[in-house]
């Protein structure tokens, strides 16, 4: 097989790869899924030996990142075995990273064996520490579920990154408690800019959004920002806080800005590729991998084949009148 780096159109290497392996979630974050969701039939998804196989083509086309989403992750069932199947990547150093990202509701039982199978860092999505709070946004989750599992992750020694999404009327008061609790605990804190997805009702959405460019502002306020020029070919950019010495990082998913640098691209848990968070062009790769089950030749083709459309930057808009051209998907069908 031919094993020749992913490389597209526009000469960015495709190195990182954000594979869901679920579209199902324990929690139902109003921003991310409606109350009343219907999830995929089984056969729909990848099964953990394709799971296995799709992850393990791309890895021998160069990809060195695998970050496994949901859906949470860690309710699909027996998704360890997964992790434990892929350190044989780490092991044999072909895969630098090893990652995921979490509601953590599972990580008090999951954390140690996780670390064993090689993964050094979780991104655990956490926007609130209010538990009244916390119950309403995720509309079933248990902040203290969540707090046992990141002590747990802790103690099996990951690194932890906290994802909260900026809401408007919601954790606007948390920025400095938040900040201050992650400071104390070790913990790196990423803010997300919400995203237009899903079918959630228009005003709801655009009500809640929260330009981070405010957020900032407001951080500016208390603490003295550094801009830190390390990127890693997404949408995050760092400062450091420097009487924290904490980084704190920004996700603004609908600026471009980043596109040059692009270096990912996101597979759903039926094998559909999306070359660009940000576009509706897709590949489904599940066809040529459940066609030929022992050979990976027609998979390889049709991954170089739909790396060689992946486009040069995406539109997301939100001036626009309509949600005409947005996005329909939810983030938990392309993993965020
Ligand atoms: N906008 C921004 N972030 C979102 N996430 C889910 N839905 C949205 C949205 N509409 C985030 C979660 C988590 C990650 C998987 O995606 O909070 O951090
Ligand atoms: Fe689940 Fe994450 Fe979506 Fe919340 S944001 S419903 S935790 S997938």
């Amino acid at each position: 097989m031919e094993t020749r780096p992913l490389i597209d159109p526009f000469q960015r290497p495709v190195t990182y790869l954000r594979l869901s392996v679920t579209d199902r979630c324990d929690f139902r974050c109003s921003y991310c899924m409606s109350e009343e969701m219907t999830f995929l039939p089984k056969k729909e998804l990848l099964s953990l030996e394709e799971l296995d196989r799709m992850a393990s083509a791309f890895i021998s086309l160069g990809v060195r990142k695998l970050r496994i989403t949901g859906g949470e992750p860690l309710v699909r069932r027996d998704i360890l075995s997964f992790f434990r199947a892929m350190k044989r990547h780490l092991d044999s150093g072909a895969l630098d990273e090893l990652t995921l990202t979490t509601n953590g509701s599972q990580l008090d039982r999951f954390a140690g064996e996780l670390a064993d199978a090689g993964v050094r860092r979780v991104n655990i999505s956490l926007d609130t520490l209010d538990p009244d709070k916390f119950a309403g946004i995720t509309r079933r989750g248990r902040l203290d579920k969540v707090l046992r599992g990141l002590d747990a992750a802790q103690e099996a020694g990951l690194r932890i990154k906290i994802n909260a999404v900026a809401l408007k009327g919601f954790n606007e008061d948390e920025l400095f408690s938040l900040t201050d609790w992650c400071a104390r605990r070790g913990l790196d804190l990423t803010w997300i800019e919400v995203m237009p997805m899903g079918d959630m009702g228009e005003e709801d959405r655009l009500g809640q959004y929260w330009p981070l460019s405010d957020l900032r502002d407001r951080l500016a306020e208390r603490y003295t920002l550094t801009p830190l020029a390390e990127r890693t070919g997404g949408p995050a950019r760092y400062v450091r806080l420097e009487q924290t010495g904490q980084k704190v990082g920004f996700i603004t998913p609908l600026s471009h800005n980043f596109c040059e640098s692009c270096n990912r691209v996101r597979m759903t848990c039926t094998g559909e590729l999306y070359m660009c968070l940000g576009q509706e062009d897709r590949a489904d790769l599940r066809a040529p991998l459940r066609a030929h089950p022992d050979d990976d030749a027609a998979l390889v083709a049709a991954i170089r084949e739909a790396i060689s459309h992946k486009p040069k930057g995406h539109d997301f808009d939100y001036s626009r009148e309509r949600a005409d051209g947005q996005m329909s998907r939810h983030m938990s069908h392309t993993g965020g």
